[in-house]
């Protein structure tokens, strides 16, 4: 009988379960949105988003439940992200989590949603992806980590203001997308030319500098759309080809950020592999730009598989490290909203 674990995820806006065998299999995987009730708001309103996974996280349990076609008695822990996101949210997937865990008597496994975002890149791999550069890059978080192990983590840096995926959305808006703007404005930068306006790279000249800055650029983006010191964007007339212009170039400075910091974090620490996940690292523009710069330097880029990059529960195979070595967590355990630096859960 095939063993398995429920995951559960629902740290930010979308609701997620999946079911992974120990084999690695992945037998059912859902993940029900909330886009249409954060657009009029141009972003996540997390008041919002707790209420919605409130209504979905128990029939999106069951969908993947009946998907998987499996006995309650294969279950062997219930895995659930328990940080970093958003409290309300959090606190959603971990509440369901444990009421799974109490009526069908299984243990409860914490799962940390940056780590699993990591995690996602090794799946369906033969080998090991540690030890790498972990970079998670997605609507919340722009981070580089040290990784030895699955559970051997040092952030190494990380954004001081806007994660690259908010950047993304918040230049689209300015672009005239629907919330969350971010693959749209990627998709529309394909006929764009990269050059067309000139924008700045904050931070990129100093390489000892392991951390990004995105709300510069986005001012930048509003000045030369508006004018200095402007705010109104009800008079802006951008010709198609001029919106896919800046989108293209806003896109290739973010990316040329990305790519300057993730190589200097591999000369820095001598890592020669990189492993890539979070909503941005569906970027093809950036999968091929990162490949190219860490190929030139004789490294590994491993890009998690693109429908494995926005949030989802399959990651949540990485609580299968824990459950082998049997190493359960509390039903009293809280969730974490903010992000811990560094996380050495065995010596
Ligand atoms: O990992 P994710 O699903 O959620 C967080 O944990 O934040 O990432 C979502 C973010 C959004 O900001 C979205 O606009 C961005 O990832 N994103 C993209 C692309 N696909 C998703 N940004 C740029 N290009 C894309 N192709
Ligand atoms: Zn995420």
């Amino acid at each position: 009988m095939l063993k398995v674990i429920l995951a559960l995820e629902s740290t930010c806006d979308e609701t997620a379960a999946a079911v992974i065998g120990e084999d690695g299999s992945i037998l059912g995987s859902c993940v029900a949105g909330q886009e249409e009730l954060h657009q009029a708001f141009e972003g996540v309103v997390p008041e919002i988003a707790a209420r919605a996974h409130l209504e979905s996280i128990l029939p999106v349990i069951d969908r993947t439940l009946r998907k998987a076609g499996i006995e309650v008695q294969q279950i062997a822990a219930i895995a659930v992200a328990t940080q970093p996101g958003l409290p309300g949210s959090l606190l959603v997937g971990l509440c369901a989590a444990k009421g799974l865990c109490i009526a069908w008597n299984k243990p409860l496994v914490a799962v940390n949603h940056i780590h699993a975002h990591v995690y996602a890149c090794g799946l369906g791999r033969p080998d090991s992806i540690f030890p790498c550069i972990g970079f998670v890059v997605s609507g919340g978080h722009t981070h580089l980590y040290r990784c030895e192990a699955f559970d051997h983590w040092d952030l190494l840096g990380g954004t001081i203001d806007d994660a690259a995926g908010e950047a993304f959305d918040k230049v689209a808006v300015m672009l005239g997308f629907p919330f969350p703007g971010g693959p749209r404005l990627a998709k529309l930068a394909e006929s764009g030319n990269e050059r067309a306006f000139s924008l700045p790279r904050p931070l990129l000249d100093d390489p000892s500098r392991l951390e990004f800055s995105f709300s510069g650029l986005k001012t930048a983006v509003r000045y030369q759309l508006v004018g200095k010191g402007k705010q109104d964007f009800s008079t802006l007339h951008l010709d198609e080809q001029r919106r896919a212009d800046m989108s293209a170039s806003f896109q290739r400075a973010v990316i040329d950020c990305l790519v300057g910091k993730a190589i200097a974090a591999m000369k820095q620490t001598r890592l020669n592999r990189i492993c890539i996940g979070g909503g941005v690292a569906a970027n093809q523009r950036f999968r091929e730009l990162l490949n190219q710069s860490v190929a030139k330097l004789g490294g590994e880029a491993i890009f998690a598989s693109p429908e494995l990059c926005t949030d989802n529960a399959v990651m949540g195979a990485m609580a299968w490290e824990k459950v082998r070595v049997h190493e359960f967590d509390s039903l009293e355990l809280d969730v974490t909203p903010g992000l811990v630096r560094t996380v050495r859960t065995r010596a």
